[in-house]
């Protein structure tokens, strides 16, 4: 007798990466602060770019659209996201800009590229980086790979839910996207995160990705890329509307922020 074949769910047919796209990263959003945050500090218009941890490359690939001679390198150490994002960012591109951008599979410590005008390290990736030394070599080593006026772009979050154990839930387009922050360890300030996708047909993907990080504050943060040389360091946190408490889409120049539940920033480090 022929077997009955199972019927796929839908998240069987989903795919991780392009989930993560979806929920995860914003691209367009990034890439105008970074240029208008540039140009602001430096009064000329970045071209080059490194995205650091760069996933999918995504950063990289919409950064070589925004001008003619904008060029892009991606690195991450991951083989199967980079031929990920080679067959769905990359091909997308128009050939004179696919021949602008490079993916490079190496680990972010010690990769050797040209020097940029900016090198990107977004979505906390660089909190893997758990040992104050680790993180030290590797601002430095972000530091060489910058031009005399290049600038470094990083993010962090904080706030008292930031040092427990909660699930976040965001319902989208077709899918729910959960951040999980499954384990933490309130002395040495490790946390375990998952991402996870549940589905319309009540189908899920549980740990689409895992991360191990160290919740690094802004502070230490400031400590170690001043002692890396960077010659000034700036917290752009996003604002929150005063009276739904939403979070907006506005970042404000600040060295302060009230005991908020939940806070993210950009931190800008220049050369
Ligand atoms: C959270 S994803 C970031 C994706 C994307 N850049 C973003 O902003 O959403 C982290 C990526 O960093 C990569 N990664 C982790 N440690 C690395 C290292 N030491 N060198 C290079 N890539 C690394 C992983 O393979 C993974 O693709």
């Amino acid at each position: 007798m022929a077997k009955k074949k199972k019927k796929q769910t839908m998240a069987d047919r989903a795919d991780r990466h392009a989930l993560y796209q979806e929920s995860v990263q914003d691209s367009e959003f990034e890439l105008d602060f970074v240029q208008d945050t540039f140009k602001d500090i430096r009064k000329r218009k970045a071209v080059t770019l490194r995205e650091d941890f760069a996933g999918t490359a995504r950063s990289a690939c919409v950064w070589t659209k925004r001008g003619k001679n904008n060029k892009a390198w991606a690195v991450d150490f991951d083989e199967e996201v980079l031929e990920w994002g080679r067959k769905h960012n990359l091909a997308k591109l128009k050939p004179k800009q696919q021949e602008r951008v490079e993916f490079i599979q190496s680990d972010v410590l010690t990769v050797d590229t040209p020097n940029v005008d900016m090198v990107l390290a977004f979505n906390f990736s660089y909190w893997i980086f758990q040992e104050r030394n680790q993180l030290l070599a590797y601002f430095r080593s972000v530091r060489n790979s910058l031009n005399d006026d290049g600038i470094l772009f990083l993010d962090a979050f904080g706030g008292s839910e930031a040092h427990t154990t909660q699930v976040e839930k965001h319902k989208l387009d077709g899918f729910t996207y959960l951040w999980d922050q499954n384990k933490y360890n309130a002395l040495t300030q490790e946390m375990k995160c998952h991402i996870h996708f549940r589905f319309p047909d009540k189908s899920r993907m549980d740990k689409a990705f895992t991360y191990i990080w160290r919740l690094w504050g802004g502070h230490e943060i400031d400590d170690l890329l001043d002692q890396a040389g960077f010659s000034n360091v700036r917290f752009y946190v996003q604002k929150f509307d005063e009276k739904t408490e939403e979070a907006l889409d506005e970042f404000e120049e600040t060295r302060e922020v009230i005991d908020h539940e939940c806070w993210i920033a950009y931190i800008v480090a220049e050369k």
